[in-house]
């Protein structure tokens, strides 16, 4: 289960930044460049964006310059492809992927509890694969209707999230846990590793269409797989040994559940505990966002060096994260088997730790001056601590109430998706006409505090125990063990 969820997630994420590389190679850059100068940035998702606007911005400063670091400025030389799609448009078409991501966490949390958790996130991936096998069909006809396409594989990958944590939580021992969900979540780490440079070679040896028509192809194989190998919950599962099935439902104190309860939304809403996942979500997500896109925007834009030109190196940081993620969670798990710590201890641990060291990085690359190699190892470090959130507050909502684990991811999801749409225009908005130093510090700064925000108000309301108004019977307590009669 968790390998398949893994690759699952492999494939809605790799689906989901493909087109960020493909688009580079869909777009006609000599037609857009005479199309006129101008260009209102402040809108648009991802900061390839940028980068056609760093080769149209020579009309600034004269050509092949020497900058403040003293490396010859260079135009990028992007080969031209069929579409004549302006930075407006292209920007479009990458954001139209989050608007329907938003809308389906909450209601796909709460389908994957009521009825089946494994077609939830099957169904997602699924529909995502086909979408990504029409796109090029789609983006012939017309770029709203390749629009409408990321909309509905939004719509899609907004269900796969909530739904696997379903799954999770029927699935994973408590002291399991954060390995489990390490495994299964570090797929998104995976994806993007794996899908951008593949998506690059793709695009240069054999064409843009065969992005989609590969990974869509490869998709569907495993959704093949997962019809077979995946099941709702231990006692569904008709191959399962009497051994394992037994060990997994006394772990979780779960007996086969007749009737789903339905949400106590008051309780939800008025949960410290609740809202402290929310808050690290939303804050981490900025963070991480800042990371992830926006600090190799500043290298280049500072600092001179593309790091995305080189694929090997911007793997990097993403393979220490995967590293990291699944030492912390194995440790962490070891710790909890012997009791050595709590789990409110473990998740707020991993909260700190996918904070404060990542904060600090994201300050100290400021100061580097010109030393790219440093700032490397910097953004290689802050992304490998990031890492900390899987077995930090990402996996908490199945620690505090395992029956809604899918409603809460899809509430905590839904706020930490609002960053994704937010960053790109804050940054927009403080850079404009002004890449200096001092301005992306101030950026940095204002992170620094969310970060900070985040790692104070976990620390303080975060909890590991399962709360009062996510158990059945009162008395029930988490992990504690329960008589298997009623199974029969
Ligand atoms: C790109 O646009 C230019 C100018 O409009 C045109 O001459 C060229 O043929 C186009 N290239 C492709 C690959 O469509």
């Amino acid at each position: 289960m968790a390998v398949m969820g893994c690759i699952g997630f492999m494939i809605v994420y790799g689906l989901k930044v493909n087109l960020s590389v493909a688009i580079i190679a869909m777009v006609n850059h000599t037609a857009v460049a005479n199309m006129g100068e101008h260009h209102d940035d402040g809108h648009g998702e991802d900061d390839h964006h940028d980068l056609t606007l760093l080769t149209n911005s020579s009309g600034d400063s004269p050509n092949n310059t020497l900058n403040a670091c003293g490396v010859e400025e260079k135009k990028e030389n992007l080969n031209d492809g069929p579409f004549a799609w302006d930075e407006n448009v292209q920007g479009l078409i990458l954001a139209s992927y989050f608007y329907g991501y938003i809308i389906t966490q909450v209601p796909g949390g709460w389908v994957a509890e009521k009825f089946s958790a494994k077609h939830v996130f099957g169904i997602g991936a699924l529909v995502n694969a086909i979408c990504a096998l029409l796109s090029p069909v789609a983006a012939n006809t017309s770029y709203a209707a390749l629009i409408v396409i990321r909309i509905i594989m939004g719509i899609a990958g907004g269900v796969t999230l909530p739904g696997m944590h379903v799954l999770v939580a029927a699935w994973a021992p408590p002291q399991e846990r954060s390995k489990i969900a390490a495994t299964v979540y570090a797929g998104m780490t995976l994806g993007t590793l794996v899908c951008m440079p593949f998506s690059g070679l793709l695009a240069s040896k054999v064409g843009w269409s065969s992005i989609f028509y590969v990974q869509g192809g490869l998709s569907l194989l495993w959704y093949i797989l997962w019809l077979f190998l995946v099941y709702d919950s231990p006692a569904q599962h008709p191959r399962i040994t009497k051994s394992e099935r037994k060990f997994i439902e006394e772990s979780l104190g779960t007996v086969v559940k007749s009737e789903k309860p339905s949400v106590p939304w008051k309780s939800v809403w008025t949960s410290m505990p609740v809202w402290a996942i929310i808050v690290a979500h939303t804050c981490n997500n900025w963070g991480w966002y800042m990371l992830l896109v926006k600090l190799p925007t500043y290298m280049r834009y500072i600092l001179k060096f593309d790091i995305e030109a080189n694929a090997g190196l911007s793997a990097v940081p993403f393979l220490c994260m995967w590293i990291f993620t699944m030492i912390l969670a194995n440790v962490l798990d070891a710790l909890r088997l012997r009791n050595m710590i709590t789990t409110t201890f473990a998740r707020k641990l991993s909260t700190f730790i996918a904070s404060i060291p990542p904060a600090i990085c994201l300050i100290c690359v400021t100061f580097v001056g010109c030393n790219t190699d440093l700032a490397v190892a910097l953004l290689t470090l802050g992304t490998m601590f990031v890492g900390g959130m899987y077995s930090g507050f990402l996996s908490n909502h199945i620690d505090i109430a395992p029956p809604f684990a899918g409603t809460l991811m899809g509430i905590s999801n839904t706020f930490a998706t609002l960053p994704g749409i937010i960053v790109p225009s804050f940054v927009g908005y403080m850079t404009h006409g002004n890449q200096t130093v001092e301005a992306w510090r101030t950026i940095f700064y204002i992170t620094l505090g969310i970060f900070l925000f985040e790692a104070i108000f976990y620390c303080i309301f975060g909890s590991g125990e399962q709360q009062e108004w996510a158990k059945k019977k009162p008395s029930a307590q988490d992990g504690e063990q329960q008589k298997l009669n009623d199974v029969a």
